[in-house]
């Protein structure tokens, strides 16, 4: 019997209804973005991927029992797990990594990355460099929008780029796939028309602006600690400066990491300095407020969280740079308690950026503009009384 994956028919008909459930989202597409999507085939760049089985990450493989269900997830708008704890799903055991796991690459939902695509305005012949080559799909797409030629992708696990390259060939490109740190390996005096990131950062690394030739546009998901982070596009002005707006799209990627320390977890705190909080820190999980409460952090805050011995809700904020460290938990009565440690306490800025949230009438992302500049970079937010406010990334 024929494999589903020899039938060109059947993984045409998946792009088609891929391509056809993009346009009738949220994204219009371009015929030329429309072309990509119903060109690359996504299937090629992702033969296993893990499925959520409850707290456990469980490898999907084509070759599994139930090809069928195995294609239909593969061209469903969602994005796939590849790598859990830096253990690939093609080479992990029939039950995965053991242990919850924290993903480390994935293919990002295909709607969201054509809302990045249409950004970023590819056309043939533009030097395109994308850090998070992550499966190669994404590289693929901008293959067939510049041409392979023109295209760099980079990611900082070798295993990730020797996949991705003969995935690429076996689609018909050939870009250069490299391996090393995308926030600060390029080669030699290569300069780019268009930067794409598929990985977040907290603050735009110097070189991708350094690398963008005038008149140039990247897009950027900016992202810290909380979920529903930001993308940025900007374009990038003759006196150096790059400057643009928040797209309407929340986006929680995975973060661009340069450093291979594991982040150190914050540390418990039970008691010290108590007091009652109006606003439960549930309210970080709200996408449409966390992306502006992330404005009002220190860089370097860690939020974790969680449930205690009653099924409530905690929190814990951790600042590494001074020890502050707030713990927020619901509690029966209704109310939220903090618990403060160090010398900050840092559930007060999330507190005060609700209450200018709420002010400012729940202002949305693509209010914001953005501006990064050598040594400053900076989101604003104009309201309809003239009034500018300004937060330092
Ligand atoms: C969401 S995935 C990228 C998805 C990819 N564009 C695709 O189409 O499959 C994020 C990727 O960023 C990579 N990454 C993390 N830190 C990086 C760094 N400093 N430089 C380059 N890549 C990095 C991860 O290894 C991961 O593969």
């Amino acid at each position: 019997m024929t494999h589903i994956l020899d039938d060109g028919r059947r993984t045409l008909a998946a792009r088609v209804a891929l391509t056809q459930r993009i346009d009738r989202g949220g994204v219009v597409l371009s015929s030329r973005l429309a072309g990509a999507f119903l060109n690359v085939p996504r299937h090629l760049f992702v033969p296993a991927f893990y499925r959520c089985d409850g707290e456990r990450f469980v490898p999907w493989r084509a070759t599994g029992p139930d090809p069928e269900a195995w294609l239909d997830a593969v061209y469903a708008d969602n994005s796939l797990i590849t790598e859990v704890d830096g253990v690939h799903a093609e080479d992990a055991g029939p039950d995965g990594p053991t242990g919850a796991g924290v993903p480390t690459s994935s293919s990002t939902a295909p709607s969201l990355m054509a809302d990045m695509l249409d950004a970023l305005d590819v056309e043939e012949g533009h030097e395109v460099y994308e850090a998070g080559t992550g499966t190669g799909y994404n590289a693929g797409l901008l293959c067939f929008l510049a041409g392979d030629k023109h295209v760099t992708t980079i990611d900082r696990t070798e295993a990730l780029t020797d996949k991705a390259r003969p995935r690429l060939h076996s689609a018909g490109f050939d870009p250069l796939v490299v391996h090393g740190d995308g926030a600060r390996d390029f080669p030699a005096d290569a300069s780019y028309d268009r930067i794409i990131a598929t990985a977040s950062v907290r603050r735009v690394p110097p070189e991708w602006t350094a690398r963008l030739r005038p008149g140039g546009v990247m897009v950027v998901p900016v992202k810290g600690t909380l979920a529903g982070g930001m993308v940025a596009r900007l374009t990038k002005l003759a006196d150096g400066a790059a400057v643009g707006h928040i797209l309407h799209t929340p986006a929680a990627f995975m973060p661009l990491r340069s450093d291979t320390r594991a982040p150190a977890p914050p540390p418990a705190l039970e008691d010290g300095p108590r007091r009652n909080t109006g606003l439960s820190a549930r309210v970080l999980d709200d996408w449409t407020f966390s992306f502006f409460a992330q404005l009002h952090m220190g860089p370097g805050v860690v939020r974790t969280y969680g449930k205690n011995g009653d099924g409530l809700h905690v929190t814990t904020l951790h600042d590494p740079a001074d020890g502050s460290t707030a713990r927020v938990a619901d509690t029966p009565q209704g109310a939220s308690t903090v618990i403060v440690g160090g010398p900050r306490d840092l559930w007060e800025p999330v507190e005060s950026a609700y209450r200018l949230w709420r002010e400012l009438n729940r202002p949305r992302r693509e209010w914001f503009t953005i501006e990064v500049a050598a040594g400053e970079q900076v989101v604003s937010h104009t309201a309809p009384d003239g009034r500018v406010r300004r937060w330092a990334l």
